[in-house]
């Protein structure tokens, strides 16, 4: 391991131990608990940890902190007190702890899995800079505690800056899901200044042919590779989002390798998921079984290998799967995000249902009553709409019968079954259709833009 820095810390009496950069102790006064805001994470400390982390201030050494302590503690009635009230979390709220603010759906890149939905919501309807902020504020007020900015790509928004600073002035963690290519150092370094507390970039491959390729865009690796080095220079925090498929799996020991030299703190290894622009590209983008055996391999290993390092989460494939993921931590539960438009929606591809209406910021509903009362919401919250054979499953409290886009795009019913399961009807159908299309020599990759998508020209890329 000659040569990679490790994450791993000694602390001794005389340390002076202080949070990173983008940790946030926080009193999160709606739920009347503190919280640790991280990158993708809110941990909610027991009161000792908090009356450890207050102390942990970069000038008191762990000496000092201990006598303090004990000072404080030294009755015994005390101490025991502090015990009782131990056992707090952060899973029984109703407002969603993180909230995904799409700002707009423009985007450079063509990415062939790209998550939004496949009718794009144009420019002309964004949310104004002004309707943003009330956004944001509202959303502080309520109890939400970090902002994922995402897309189409953020940064294509000239207010970024603006809108990154508000949720500083009001209290929100704030994270950057980015392309890159539309970003200089000035402007990273602006957003820096205006509080942004983590940025996570997407990587379509460990190089240029094959990234480039799939990005539908000219340079755009190398430019990631830029930015990717100017947010650690800047001290910010770095997520790699590697989002894999048959065409870059096999460059997945790699993109571990270069999210190690890049200085990230998180690689996020996540297998296309088959609904919008992915459903359209599956048969060029489905690995084969033995792929993907591979991949949970090389992730394995690599986590292990890197305890300390690079933390690596990894997203099974659902079509290869025994059981649907619980996606989205269940309809309605606890994730909603805010469309380039406005509209409040249970997930980024909840607008391919047909049949459901989704309210927006601009009604006359506030964002509480939407996420509490909205239909949209409650149809598939719980487990009351659930068919068999859910209804009588003993994981229907785990996985919430599994994505409901999935199910609609697979079946034309949201309320069934999600057929990643193998206990559905239509699971071992749709396992061997991936099965036969991973095996075919269709390559050719359906690009994600405004035209309703362009097939790929040139190379060799099968039928
Ligand atoms: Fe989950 Fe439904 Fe499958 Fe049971 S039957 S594992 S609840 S999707
Ligand atoms: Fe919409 Fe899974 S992506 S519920």
């Amino acid at each position: 391991m000659a040569g990679l820095r490790s994450r791993n810390i000694s602390v001794s009496e005389a340390s002076r131990p202080v949070l990173p950069r983008h940790a946030r102790l926080k009193f999160d006064e709606t739920r009347q608990v503190w919280v640790i805001l991280a990158p993708e994470r809110v941990l909610a400390p027991d009161e000792i940890a908090v009356e450890v982390l207050q102390l942990c201030d970069g000038v008191r050494s762990v000496e000092a902190m201990i006598d303090q302590l004990a000072a404080k503690y030294s009755d015994p009635g005390d101490g025991l007190a502090v015990l009782e009230q131990r056992g707090s979390t952060a899973e029984t709220f109703g407002i969603p702890l993180a909230v995904l603010a799409e700002l707009t759906h423009r985007c450079p890149l063509q990415c062939p899995y790209c998550s939004n939905p496949v009718e794009l919501e144009r420019g002309g309807s964004e949310l104004t800079t002004e309707e943003w902020k009330k956004v944001l504020t509202e959303l502080a007020q309520i109890g939400v505690l970090q902002i994922h900015f995402s897309g189409g790509e953020p940064t294509a928004r000239k207010d970024l800056v603006e809108l990154v600073q508000h949720a500083s002035d009001v209290g929100l963690y704030s994270n950057l899901i980015t392309s890159a290519v539309l970003l200089t150092r000035e402007k990273l370094s602006a957003l820096a200044d205006a509080g942004l507390c983590h940025v996570q970039i997407s990587f379509q491959g460990n190089e240029p042919v094959v990234a480039d390729r799939v990005a539908g865009f000219k340079h755009a690796h190398q430019k990631k590779i830029e930015v990717a080095r100017w947010t650690r220079e800047l001290d910010l925090p770095l997520t790699v989002n590697a989002v894999m498929h048959r065409q870059n799996l096999f460059q997945l020991p790699d993109i571990i390798q270069m999210a190690v030299d890049l200085d990230a703190d998180r690689l996020e290894v996540a297998n296309v998921q088959y609904y919008g622009w992915a459903l359209k590209n599956r048969a060029a983008l489905m690995p084969t079984l033995e792929q993907i055996e591979e991949a949970s391999r090389i992730v394995e290993e690599a986590q292990a290998r890197l305890k300390g390092i690079l933390a690596i989460d990894y997203v099974v494939p659902d079509y290869y799967a025994l059981r649907p993921k619980k996606c989205m931590g269940g309809w309605g539960r606890q994730f909603f995000n805010i469309s380039p438009a406005g509209k409040i929606l249970p997930c980024h591809a909840a607008e391919t249902i047909t049949g459901l209406e989704f309210l927006s910021v601009r009604s006359n509903h506030s964002i509480a009553w939407i996420w509490q009362n909205s239909e949209a919401f409650n149809r598939y919250r719980g487990t009351g709409w659930m068919p068999e054979p859910c209804r009588s499953c003993e994981f229907k409290e785990i996985d919430f019968g599994g994505c409901r886009c999935q199910a609609f795009a697979l079946t034309g019913n949201a309320g069934n079954t999600d057929p990643a399961c193998t206990l559905s009807p239509r699971h071992e159908q749709i396992f061997k259709q991936a099965e036969s299309e991973a095996a075919a020599n269709n390559n050719r990759l359906i690009y994600r833009n405004f035209s309703g998508g362009t097939l790929e020209t040139g190379g060799d890329y099968g039928a």
